[in-house]
């Protein structure tokens, strides 16, 4: 994940800038920079690599100025190099980013004809072309930015500074942390409050849709329309050497909100998000001869792997075993060296899934894990990493990492198909078209469905059993919304294809035991509306989550229904993972329980 900080001191900022670059290093990053504005003249300097490099180069070449902004920087568009790397200097502006413009191709193109050189091969570039267009049409930085924002679409983060604005850094937030600190004489911005822990703890916290003018001494905060907002300072808690909740009350809170950001890190590790084609597979799992898959994991990583299995049998017809890490292991399954095997885990660690990679590789098989941290056993001992670069996941229960591993499944599945033959160029283009959509599309359901997460999430408390329901992918996510809820929660739930009720469970529908019905109007839609009919006619109360054609359609009395937008069907199990998190999260809250470190769990497994 890219980090970004900004400081409009009283004194020089070069040397705090990359102080306080060092301290978002963990968010992981292949090249680094600086700039400085002097005399109405702005300087940079930029270095791939590690940040001793950026250092080393200003020690040579120091950077006088008061204000300044930097970036670690974290390859999405363009390889890893001193060209690609921030800030972005255009006219006298210069722009450091976090996340994805979605729309650069076509702004490009048009500032292209209008003119406009492009130097780097990234979509930040385009900002800072269209700000540099939106000055020299007369516009001030505020109303620039304005201008710009209201034109580019995606996730990000973004400071800016102008030449010839010499007090002033501006900075907007879509997606993206950023957090505005509050000094004496002094105003900062940071990707989090640790980057800024040494200068302030006083901290303002951007919320999707800010955009913020900061002086020395001032920091105002309007909408993209213009319109002042207001946004509370609190006193961070957050020191140098540790990962902190944020503005959150908890870090699963923060991990769920975290997503649309870390998913598009993610994904552009696996998808050329420019050229919008799949990246090929690492070649020690080779796709294209593959006669099957196996994938074992436990718990939500399983459930992510469940959600995979759909994915690899539709789109790359690649037939695939799964089970349960713990059941996997002792099964005595015939494997052969034409299959390859998956293992997903969160932390690298788990007992019972590393038993099973070393099952498979007796068995002879290619070996991929699809882990979070690389450098941990499963890691190690895989041919092929998948990592999938969530940054580190504090809550006992994974959010952030299930969609991740959903995200890097689903991107794997696009390379299979292609590799096997089975997806067109074309297809392959919508398809990665979609997923490059997504974070944008998280963070706007994030915003969109938080109250009414929060008020349902009243009543579900009252509850003491809940079933949830789906077909297709929706069935292992109404096995994680389960899962989700009962374990932080600690109300019984179960989860079950929606085809499977009246194959029992429909004995216990009553009255008292709300049914959540995962359902985006997709092939299944209308089968799954009967699931509800049954319910319904029996007196059970359904918390209907569908997507706005669903809605339309379905035409039921429910307790509540959740409509999220309507999305293609590959980015549907990431966006429809946001509301049975959001639910589980404050179903809990409301129940007073340890959220981040529910009783009797661990985050890593390591025995059996
Ligand atoms: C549930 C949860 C667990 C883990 C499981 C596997 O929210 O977090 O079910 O998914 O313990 O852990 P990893 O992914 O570390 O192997």
């Amino acid at each position: 994940m890219c980090g970004i900080v900004g400081i409009v001191g009283n004194q020089p900022v070069a040397g705090r800038l990359v102080d306080a670059l060092k301290r978002l290093e963990y968010r992981g990053y292949d090249s680094a920079g600086v700039a400085t504005l002097k005399d109405g003249a702005m300087e940079r300097r930029r270095a791939e690599g590690k940040l001793f490099n950026l250092e080393k180069l200003l020690s040579e070449k120091p950077l006088a100025g008061e204000i300044g902004i930097a970036h670690t920087r974290w390859a999405t568009h363009g390889v890893p190099n001193e060209i690609n790397a921030h800030p972005h200097f255009v006219d006298g502006v210069a722009v450091v980013h976090n996340g994805i413009i979605e729309n650069f191709a076509a702004l490009k193109t048009e500032l292209m004809a209008e003119g406009a050189i492009f130097t780097s091969q990234t979509d930040t570039e385009v900002v800072a072309h269209l700000l540099a267009r939106y000055r020299r049409e007369g516009l001030d930085g505020k109303a620039a930015m304005l201008a710009m924002l209201n034109r580019v679409e995606g996730a990000y983060a973004l400071l800016v500074m102008f030449a010839d604005e010499p007090e002033k850094l501006y900075a907007a937030r879509f997606g993206p942390p950023l957090a505005v600190g509050h000094g004496r004489g002094e105003m900062f911005l940071g990707s989090d409050a640790i980057a800024l822990s040494p200068f302030t703890h006083e901290i303002t916290y951007l919320v999707d849709g800010d955009c913020a003018i900061l002086s020395r001494d001032t920091v105002e905060i309007v909408d993209f329309s213009g319109k002042p907002v207001s946004r509370q300072k609190q006193i961070s808690q957050a020191a140098a050497f540790m990962v902190d909740k944020g503005n959150h009350r908890h870090f699963m809170e923060k991990e769920i909100y975290e997503q649309p950001e870390v998913i598009s890190h993610a994904l552009s590790h696996y998808v050329d998000l420019a050229g919008l084609t799949v990246k090929p597979a690492d070649p020690a799992i080779d796709f294209a001869n593959l006669r099957g898959l196996a994938i074992s994991a436990c718990g939500t990583a399983y459930l992510a792997g469940l959600v995979g299995k759909y994915w690899f049998e539709r789109y790359a017809r690649l037939p695939v075993e799964i089970d349960v890490a713990s059941e996997f292991r002792y099964r005595e399954m015939p494997l052969s060296k034409d299959q390859a095997a998956l293992f997903i885990s969160q932390s690298g660690e788990t007992a019972d899934t590393l038993a099973s990679l070393r099952y498979c590789r007796q068995e002879g098989l290619a070996i991929g894990a699809v882990v979070n941290v690389r450098e941990s056993t499963i890691g190690r001992e895989a041919d092929a990493i998948f990592p999938i670069l969530a940054g580190p996941e504090i809550g006992v229960a994974s959010t952030k990492a299930f969609t991740c591993q959903l995200a890097v499944m689903a991107s794997l599945a696009v390379a299979a198909g292609k590799a096997r033959g089975l997806i067109t160029a074309v297809e392959e283009q919508e398809m990665v078209g979609h997923l490059a959509e997504m974070p944008r599309i998280m963070s706007k359901v994030l915003n969109a469905i938080q109250p009414q997460m929060e008020n349902l999430s009243r009543e579900l408390s009252r509850f003491k059993d809940v079933l949830y329901l789906g077909r297709g992918t929706s069935y292992p996510l109404a096995l994680e919304g389960a899962l989700k809820l009962k374990e932080i929660s600690y109300i019984h739930a179960e989860g079950y294809a929606a085809g499977e009720l009246k194959h029992g469970p429909i004995a216990l529908i009553d009255e008292n035991m709300p049914v959540i019905v995962i359902a985006p109007h997709d092939r299944f839609f209308e089968k799954t509306v009967s699931n509800m009919q049954e319910v319904a006619a029996r007196g059970g109360r359904i918390i209907f989550i569908t997507d706005e054609t669903g809605a339309k359609a379905a035409r039921l009395d429910t307790m509540a229904t959740i409509v999220l937008p309507d999305v293609a069907e590959i980015i549907a199990p990431m966006v429809f993972s946001l509301p049975i998190q959001l639910l589980a999260y404050h179903t809990a809250v409301f129940m007073g329980t340890d959220v981040d470190q529910p009783r009797n769990l661990a985050k890593s497994v390591t025995v059996e």
